[in-house]
């Protein structure tokens, strides 16, 4: 007997009986700011024969799941199921998955990828023509009992013998997004100064892997005094408190006037990125990782003869598998980015705490579905 068989069963419009499943719906009464949603949704079935049902086991909340909700993305639409992270364990296979089967434990990639198309051959999966970052955006996510994931012998990954659920599910998303758009595309190296801004859980991912690099210098800057302690425990030289506003001037000043080699945006908001335009040095890299809903002021006036690059990026995950041994070897901790655990059904709070997450001492939260 599959676990479906023991779902609740409701009549269709069409008067077939479907199965029914729980899950996190983004409501919206048109574009703009939405509200999350605890609602009966139709349990995913296979569509095409490269597609598994993934029976969720552990899932968690984004910075880019609140910018959903602020109406920051308005490709996601009413009625769509969020979630772009998380382990959980198949429960039904497409006829050509051949990586997988049945009752496999796997790691939930936030991209979709075919590994055929021109985009997944060279390696940028997250403009795969088949997939991308659609998992709730363009189609239903993980925040729910059961999720269906298309191309699964690209998009998920076998969850190791001795893994710890709490640290795998951070490879999902935060670690790959923090290490590659941030620190492989700000060029961290050696003896460098690098400052973040935003003490998020991505922020806090760009931290532990720009240590793989030893740069000299890392500043951590955030409005929560909380997180900024934990930037601290992790690593970070030099902590800067934004919220009277003179977050640039600061960091010029703890820079001697040179501003940094690497100033990284792990925000998503106008002011941010303008710190990171003020701080950046001659030769120096500005990598923005925050999704933007608002447009931005670049200011080539200034920036125009100062020899440095601007990189933007949607995370490709490809660095996955590697960060998935590091962090089984020990040398990074990312479950200790984890603050809070519910279950699944206590989704809204856990949306509340992440959403107000300075009151609440908040980091990465985390849901389970056992
Ligand atoms: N590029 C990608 O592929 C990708 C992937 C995942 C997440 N993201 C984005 O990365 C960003 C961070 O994600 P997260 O999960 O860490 O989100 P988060 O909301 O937990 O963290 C954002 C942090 O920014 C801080 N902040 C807010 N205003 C500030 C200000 N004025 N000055 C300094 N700090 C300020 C907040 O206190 C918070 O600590 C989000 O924009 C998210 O959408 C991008
Ligand atoms: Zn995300
Ligand atoms: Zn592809």
């Amino acid at each position: 007997m599959t676990i479906a068989t023991l779902e609740p069963k409701v009549e269709s419009a069409s008067g077939k009986s479907v199965s029914i499943m729980r899950a996190l719906v983004y409501r919206t009464s048109g574009n703009g700011p939405g509200k999350p949603s605890w609602e009966d949704q139709p349990h995913p079935t296979i569509q095409h024969k490269e597609d598994a049902i993934v029976r969720i086991t552990m899932t968690t909340i984004c910075g880019t799941d609140l910018h959903i909700l602020k109406g920051d993305l308005p490709a996601v639409t009413d009625g769509r199921i969020l979630g772009h992270e998380g382990i959980g364990v198949i429960e039904k296979i497409g006829a050509d998955v051949t990586r997988f089967k049945v009752g496999d434990k796997v790691i939930i990639s936030c991209v979709t990828a075919c590994l055929k198309c021109d985009f997944c051959r060279k390696g940028m999966l997250s403009h795969c023509r088949n997939g991308g970052w659609i998992l709730g955006n363009l189609i239903n996510g993980t925040q729910a009992e059961y999720v269906r994931i298309p191309y699964a012998d690209g998009s998920l990954y076998p969850f190791p013998k001795d893994g710890d659920e709490e640290a795998m599910v951070m490879l999902s998303d935060a670690l790959p997004t923090g290490f590659e758009c941030g620190v492989l595309n700000g060029n961290v190296k050696p003896g460098d100064t690098v400052a973040i801004v935003g003490a998020g859980p991505v922020g806090l991912a760009v931290l532990l892997t720009a240590q793989f690099y030893s740069p000299a210098e890392i500043i951590v800057i955030d409005v929560d005094d909380n997180r900024l302690g934990i930037a601290k425990k992790f690593g970070a030289t030099k902590l800067v408190n934004s919220s009277d506003g003179k977050a640039a001037e600061n960091i010029m000043k703890l820079t001697g006037g040179e501003g940094v080699d690497v100033a990284i945006e792990a925000v998503g908001m106008p002011a941010t990125f303008d710190i990171c335009q003020a701080i950046v040095g001659a030769g120096g890299r500005l990598a923005n990782v925050g999704v933007h809903g608002k447009p931005v002021t670049l200011h080539l006036e200034k920036l125009w003869d100062r020899n440095i690059a601007l990189t933007t990026r949607l995370v490709d995950t490809v660095t996955l598998p590697m960060l998935l041994k590091v962090v089984l070897s020990g040398k990074v901790e990312p479950a200790k980015l984890i603050t809070h655990r519910f279950k699944l059904n206590d989704i809204l709070k856990a949306y509340e705490t992440f959403g107000n997450a300075a009151k609440e001492h908040a980091l990465k939260v985390v849901l389970t579905n056992s």
